[in-house]
């Protein structure tokens, strides 16, 4: 099939990259030329494992390309998928701007097409959105939405293995062209969905809050066992036995960050409101992933008796998670800007998020290895939970530190080994002990 993918940011160069992998003829359209540039050479803007391997294969197989001319991007397509941006505006609504002028450019070129395009909405929008952009579309095409369920870090295998394809349609035809794309992804196991637009739209923002939920649900039960002298790895052992609840999503630690839970969880709320029907369960949980932040800077701030001044801090992890580059509402942002405020010099580092978290806390001096971020600090904050901070050189990071304190914002370490190098360890939802037994 021939497909046009408009917009290149994680969605639009996942899907595209991955549908061209799979034999179809894709362009991908984006307005920036010099973006486009460095895609053609097969040069991924994000850290994504294996994703510029396969966009090179696609690219000297003839399958892929990039432009940024709008006339002909959409020729003789198949199908044009709608991947732009849907940011939270400055008055904390979702900013549909992006895709309803995409709509607008798709209508320009509607009368070119021999066989009427299936306009697919796949960015992230509030329920009716989509049919928003049919509205503005004047000529003969055939509407639905489809969700992304991708998870950063992971994209590719979870394009390729999805837990499910969810689809919006009101026609045979996007049914049938939507069924043919997605057929070498979907089929045992693999659920290939059709409901009608609204509920698609709802099944997208729905299933993130569902997980934003959980992650702050987890989070808030981590608070009370602290302060009741439990430990929540192992009531959260004891709850996940249990197979309606399940174990995903359940990991305490200092909330969650990203392009997508934050937004969502506001926009669920804001469809909330404009509904008149608030959504009581939603706000909290944005409050708590706030709250959550919050608490884990201020617990090292009262370590320090509100005072920081003078004092280093080594800062392990700045993406929101691991095996990205994206720094988007990451907790290490947040708590490195608490720790300057008062009066920190905090050195941090990556494995890849070194380059994007410069320009979002220029304060923070980046290393390119994690003991030399250690060097001479008084205390180690771990916000993110890399494979390589999971069985660290302890005896090295011990000589290092010139403070031997750890705030394990992720729960990396067992506490008595903690203990048994001497540390003084904090982390989330288990009793802070100086000596501890397990
Ligand atoms: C999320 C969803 O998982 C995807 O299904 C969805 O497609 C995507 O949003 C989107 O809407 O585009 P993503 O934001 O890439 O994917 O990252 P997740 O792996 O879901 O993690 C989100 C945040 O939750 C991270 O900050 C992570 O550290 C945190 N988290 C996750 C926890 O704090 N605890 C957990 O148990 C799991």
């Amino acid at each position: 099939m021939k497909i046009t993918i408009v917009g290149t940011g994680y969605v639009g160069l996942i899907t595209g990259t991955c549908f061209a992998n799979a034999g179809n003829n894709v362009t991908c359209l984006d307005i920036d030329p010099k973006k486009v540039e460095t895609l053609n050479k097969g040069e991924a803007p994000f850290f994504e494992p294996g994703l510029s391997e396969m966009m090179t294969k696609s690219i000297n197989a003839g399958r892929l390309d990039f432009s940024d001319d709008s006339s002909t991007a959409f020729t003789g397509s198949d199908i044009i998928f709608i991947c732009v941006g849907t940011p939270t505006g400055n008055d904390g609504k979702c900013d549909l701007s992006y895709v309803l002028g995409v709509a607008d450019d798709i209508s320009k070129v509607l009368d070119t097409f021999d066989t009427p395009p299936v306009v697919v909405v796949k960015s992230t929008v509030p329920v009716g959105t989509t049919h928003r952009v049919a509205e503005r579309l004047h000529g003969e095409y055939f509407i639905a939405n489809n969700p992304e369920f991708l998870r950063e870090g992971n994209a590719i295998d979870d394009f390729r293995t999805p837990d499910r394809v969810v689809c919006g349609v009101e026609s045979e035809e996007a049914q049938a062209a939507l069924e043919q794309l997605y057929a070498p992804f979907t089929g045992d196991g693999h659920p290939l969905l059709f409901f009608d637009i609204h509920s698609s739209e709802m099944v997208k923002y729905a299933s993130n809050a569902m997980l934003a939920c959980k992650i702050s649900f987890i989070n808030e039960i981590a608070s009370l066992c602290e302060r009741n002298g439990a430990n929540i790895e192992r009531v959260r052992t004891g709850m996940c036995a249990d197979s309606r609840i399940g174990n995903q999503f359940f990991k305490p630690g200092i909330g969650y960050g990203g392009s997508c839970f934050p937004k969502d969880t506001l926009a669920v709320m804001e469809m909330g409101d404009n509904a008149n029907a608030p959504c009581l369960v939603n706000t909290a949980v944005h409050e708590l992933n706030q709250r959550q932040r919050r608490w884990f800077a201020n617990r090292i701030l009262e370590h320090f008796d509100n005072d920081l001044t003078g004092k280093k801090v080594a800062l392990w992890g700045l993406a929101f998670k691991p095996n990205t580059d994206d720094v988007r509402d990451a907790p290490s942002i947040d708590i490195a800007k608490t720790l300057i405020d008062a009066g920190a010099e905090v050195t941090g580092f990556d494995p890849e998020a070194w380059e994007t978290y410069g320009s979002e806390v220029p304060e923070v001096t980046i290393v390119s290895n994690m003991y030399e971020a250690a060097a001479d600090a008084d205390a180690l904050v771990i916000c993110t939970e890399w494979d390589e901070f999971s069985s660290p050189d302890f005896d090295l990071l011990k000589a290092k530190l010139k403070d031997q304190v750890i705030f394990d914002g992720r729960n990396l370490y067992i506490r008595a080994e903690m203990a048994r190098h001497g540390f003084h360890y904090y982390s989330v939802g288990r009793p802070t002990l100086e000596i501890c037994t397990a």
